[in-house]
């Protein structure tokens, strides 16, 4: 019924050796670095159908609330997609895994009371494309519910984050970016603010590129009519 009738090229995202190294890393992240618990917080209070932007191995489907009536994720990558399709067996929700870029999201127009980006819209090719994308199919009022990492607000870190991001991060990443600013281009894509906050990664804990993230919530206005 949420099926849209535009086709994602099967393999847009093929990043075979990150996924690889992100299936693993991902769940060590998870238990050591304190990822599972802004998972969860994340995702907490959510209610009716929600869509995931890039899904990966499905480590957020866990943490969905019981009032969630479906979950639509959205994995680019042909190995994280199985991945997520053997952690949607394991959800307590009902979560249907398609395969999709967030810049032609595979759903109707204002089909969902929420989407999620985790750690993602650092790695999608066009970020004001993939918000217009979640705004299009968020019904007015609906919320974005995001966790991501993005530009330090310390001078010297956000330098490193740049060179990197011009040499080999994305290249050794799957096509991720350490300086994007995310809270920036929510709110050029036009979403409100709700709470949100700035956090460290892992904290406490080294400091990396990775390290400055954002937690929060942003809402598609009411009164939007697009
Ligand atoms: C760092 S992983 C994060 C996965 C997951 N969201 C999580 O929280 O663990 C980045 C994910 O974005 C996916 N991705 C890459 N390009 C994308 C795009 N254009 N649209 C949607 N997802 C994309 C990758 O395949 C990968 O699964």
């Amino acid at each position: 019924m949420h099926l849209r009738n535009r086709k994602a090229p099967k393999d847009s995202v093929h990043h075979p050796v990150f996924a690889r190294y992100y299936a693993r890393a991902s769940v060590a992240a998870d238990a050591h670095a304190g990822i599972a618990a802004h998972r969860a917080e994340l995702l907490t209070g959510l209610s009716g159908r929600v869509v995931e932007i890039g899904a990966g191995n499905g480590l957020n489907f866990a943490h969905y609330p019981a009032a969630v009536s479906e979950v639509v994720a959205v994995e680019p990558e042909r190995s994280l997609r199985q991945l997520a399709v053997e952690a949607a067996m394991r959800a307590k929700v009902s979560v249907d895994v398609l395969p999709g870029t967030a810049e032609a999201l595979p759903v109707e127009d204002q089909g969902f009371d929420a989407a999620v980006a985790s750690l993602v819209l650092c790695t999608v090719r066009d970020v004001p494309k993939a918000l217009a994308e979640i705004r299009r199919v968020l019904r007015p009022g609906g919320e974005l519910r995001f966790f991501e990492h993005g530009l330090a607000a310390e001078r010297g870190l956000a330098r490193v984050q740049r060179v990197l991001d011009r040499t080999v991060w994305p290249r050794l990443m799957g096509g991720c970016h350490t300086a994007r600013d995310t809270l920036a281009a929510i709110r050029e894509a036009g979403f409100e603010f709700g709470a949100y906050r700035s956090l460290r990664v892992p904290d406490p804990g080294p400091r990396t590129p990775t390290s400055p993230c954002v937690l929060g919530v942003a809402y598609r206005p009411r009164a939007d009519l697009v």
